[in-house]
């Protein structure tokens, strides 16, 4: 289990060849990520410019902490989560201050325990539903498979089967908007989104598109007053408990489109990433195996198995930790803070990198290796208490939907491997392209292997 995760990755931070368009604004050419680690080769705090931005990148698990938790409150979102907000509107990623604060406690429910069992059938028959689709032998990009499945999950769990009626168009939708997305971290982009190009009259005509479905959706439920036991019904009948008051038509369509958005691309990412650690470690794919055989036999993964499903666990941690979906965390300062006597004046962004933060030495074995075993000896809880693994951020604004990401990781990647071994086409390249997710950049073909049974 000693190969490496990614040879391209395994370079190390030595600095990448920057033409002019990398030196001005270095945080979106091709080489961020490779930024990223040249910077914190040089230092724990290090500065630079975007343009007209001022930039300080910090690498070290005690000043994630401080600006994430400790001060969190004088930090807001930064450029690119407030570009989203043309999307997003003041849905629980992109709002800020009391209004988040009261957000967050009134879909906190909706993310239950309780609930995420329901939601956990809904992974489970997804899942399968899949397997028993993939035919034997056939090469298929797995990144647009996991898109796909996590599309359907996040539909079904939120709108239950009103969605089926217009499952394509959300689809289709969806797709655009996401690659529009990456639009949002150019610098004019407000600009460009109001220009009528192509690209911005697809995004555009994408949102009009969802966002019609979606108060249509809205509509029917608050006549028909009928719980659907799904997402969608807790955000309407929701209430604050400090002054007893619902969420607006307006709030719920942002924190649906939120919700739809957080919750496909990310979990897409991190199972996409898992088969291609698997299809390159025939060690631990052996031993996932033997787990799956042994917890599952033969049906398909349910809430009840998660707990002991620990290698299948262990692995999506070691994903995760190579390749964490969200790579990087940003904050604009709001007031005035100072870092290890670092200034930071008002409005500097503050940026952190999973991506960077998982694969460092001074944290990490064998940071390069993808290592399964390793969260034998620690566990996710105390790397996350140390700051040292993050991939759903921290403090107030961790991510609310973790233990629903956890539990469709687990089922979907134990009922889809209780089945199948997806296997990398030989020579098809594999490069982490940072967008707002940590994609494949040329996707994932695979060759659909069935499992042998023991
Ligand atoms: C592997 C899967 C996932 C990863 C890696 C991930 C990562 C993150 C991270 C890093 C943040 C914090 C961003 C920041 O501090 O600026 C976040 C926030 C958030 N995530 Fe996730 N996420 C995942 C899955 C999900 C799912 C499944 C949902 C919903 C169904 C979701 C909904 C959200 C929401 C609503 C927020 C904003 C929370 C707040 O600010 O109060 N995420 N996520």
């Amino acid at each position: 289990m000693r190969s490496s995760a990614n040879s391209i990755e395994q370079t190390g931070p030595q600095p990448p060849k920057l033409g002019w368009f990398d030196r001005v604004f270095p945080m979106l050419g091709r080489h961020r990520l490779e930024f990223l680690r040249s910077q914190a080769a040089m230092g724990d705090i290090t500065r630079f410019r975007m343009g007209p931005r001022r930039v300080v990148f910090i690498n070290h698990p005690d000043l994630v902490r401080d600006v994430l938790v400790v001060n969190a409150h004088k930090f807001e979102k930064g450029p690119v989560l407030k570009r989203a907000r043309s999307l997003l509107g003041d849905g629980l990623l992109t709002s800020e201050g009391s209004f988040h604060l009261r957000q967050r406690r009134m879909m906190q429910p909706v993310f239950h325990r309780s609930r995420i069992a329901g939601y956990a059938d809904t992974m489970s028959a997804l899942a399968e539903e899949t397997a028993l689709k993939w035919q034997p032998g056939s090469v298929t990009d797995i990144d647009r498979e996991m898109m796909l499945l996590t599309l359907r999950i996040v539909g079904r769990t939120l709108f239950s089967a009103d969605v089926d009626d217009d499952a394509d168009d959300v689809g289709r939708c969806l797709t655009e908007i996401v690659e529009m997305f990456s639009v949002l971290l150019l610098p004019f982009s407000s600009v460009l989104e109001k220009l009528p190009l192509p690209h911005s009259l697809r995004f555009r005509r994408s949102k009009a598109t969802l966002d019609r479905i979606i108060f249509e959706m809205i509509e029917d439920r608050r006549r028909s007053g009928v719980d659907h036991g799904d997402l969608l019904s807790m955000l309407l009948s929701t209430r604050d408990e400090d002054d007893g008051s619902r969420m607006s038509d307006d709030q719920v369509r942002d924190e649906t489109m939120t919700l739809f958005l957080a919750g496909h691309e990310t979990t897409a990412n991190l199972l996409s990433w898992t088969w291609y650690l698997l299809s390159e470690h025939p060690e631990a794919d052996e031993m996932l195996r033997r787990e799956i055989d042994e917890v599952l036999g033969d049906r398909p993964a349910s809430l009840n198995d998660v707990e002991h499903l620990r290698f299948t666990e262990a692995v999506i941690a070691e994903s995760m930790r190579l390749y964490p979906p969200a790579w990087a965390v940003g904050r604009e300062a709001v007031a005035e803070h100072e870092l290890r006597e670092n200034r930071i004046a008002p409005g500097t962004t503050v940026l952190m990198s999973p991506a960077v933060m998982h694969r460092d030495a001074r944290f990490w074995d064998d940071a390069d290796e993808f290592r399964p075993d390793r969260w034998e000896r620690i566990s996710v809880k105390e790397a996350g208490s140390r700051y040292i693994y993050f991939p759903f951020g921290a403090g107030a604004r961790r991510c609310i939907g973790e233990s629903f990401a956890w539990t469709e990781g687990i089922i979907v990647l134990a009922t889809l491997a209780r089945r199948w071994a997806p296997k990398l086409v030989a020579g098809h390249p594999v490069e982490a392209k940072p967008l707002i997710t940590l994609r494949p950049k040329y996707g994932l073909r695979m060759t659909l292997e069935p499992r042998q049974a023991h």
